[in-house]
């Protein structure tokens, strides 16, 4: 199977390179191909949020994926490909970002990269997955929009390094691929605990979801053998939390 990166095409403005990829049939059938994009001017994030864009300052891109594990591997996806840009952020600038279940990649508290996976079908029916990645790599917090401020950080501004996102593309492209091809030999339960070693998990953090009883509080202690979050309340019962549409409170 060829590699990631294989094939790059890099654009100076798009929509977004999720919807660019999901929308031509000929891309998704061409496992390894990325897509980059200098700005979005739709990005777009998990649970039909918006992701800002700032020309020139983020490394934004789509990978395509003709996934080589079975269906109920891919939940773990999202999961790897934060953990490849964890292992790439430290390889490249020396920094050891936290993950926030299930793919945001955190520095001090602040977030510093956001990932979404989108399933399709291509030809014959066969799955497809589409990783999107978004870096904020130079500048500040101050050069985005008010409103994210206080939530987000950039590589540049935490590690005072020159950040290469030509390098750091490559890197996480690498990592990437080594964390798929040892799902696909079967290794999952050792990445998820590699995955743990820089999760948010049992740490005091809190997170906020909705059931159908009401809305309940608890604190996120694990991860079931899928990737998982599994959920303690404070009567002490534990809930597992499959969609990652819970708040996280810090
Ligand atoms: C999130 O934080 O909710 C996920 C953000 C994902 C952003 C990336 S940037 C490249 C790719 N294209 C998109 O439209 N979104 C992803």
């Amino acid at each position: 199977m060829p590699a990631l990166g294989n094939e790059i095409i890099r654009l100076e403005e798009v929509a977004s390179t999720n919807s660019l990829v999901l929308e031509r049939p000929a891309y998704l059938e061409r496992h390894g191909l990325v897509v980059v994009a200098r700005h979005q001017t739709g990005g777009r994030g998990r649970m039909g949020r918006r992701w800002a864009s700032l020309p020139g300052r983020q490394l934004q891109f789509s990978v395509v994926l003709h996934p080589p594990f079975p269906t109920a591997d891919f939940p773990a996806v999202a999961l790897l490909a934060g953990l490849a840009v964890a292992q790439a952020c430290e390889e490249e600038l020396g920094v050891r970002p936290d993950l926030k279940w299930p793919n945001d990649v955190m520095l001090v508290g602040r977030k510093v990269c956001g990932i979404l996976v989108e399933g399709s079908s291509g030809a014959g029916g066969r799955p497809r997955l589409v990783v999107g990645i978004g870096i904020n790599c130079q500048g500040d917090p101050g050069d985005f929009p008010a409103e994210l401020q206080a939530h987000l950080t950039t590589l540049a501004h935490e590690t005072s390094r020159p950040v290469d996102p030509e390098a750091l593309l490559q890197t996480v492209l690498e990592r990437l691929e080594a964390l798929l091809e040892r799902l696909a030999a079967g290794d999952k339960a050792a990445m998820l605990e590699q995955w743990r070693g820089y999760g948010l998990l049992g740490e005091g953090q809190r997170v906020r979801f909705t059931t159908q009883q009401g809305p309940r509080e608890g604190i996120p202690e694990g991860l079931t053998p899928e990737g998982y979050l599994i959920v303690r309340l404070p009567d002490g019962s534990a809930v597992i939390q499959v969609s990652g549409e819970l708040e996280w409170m810090m």
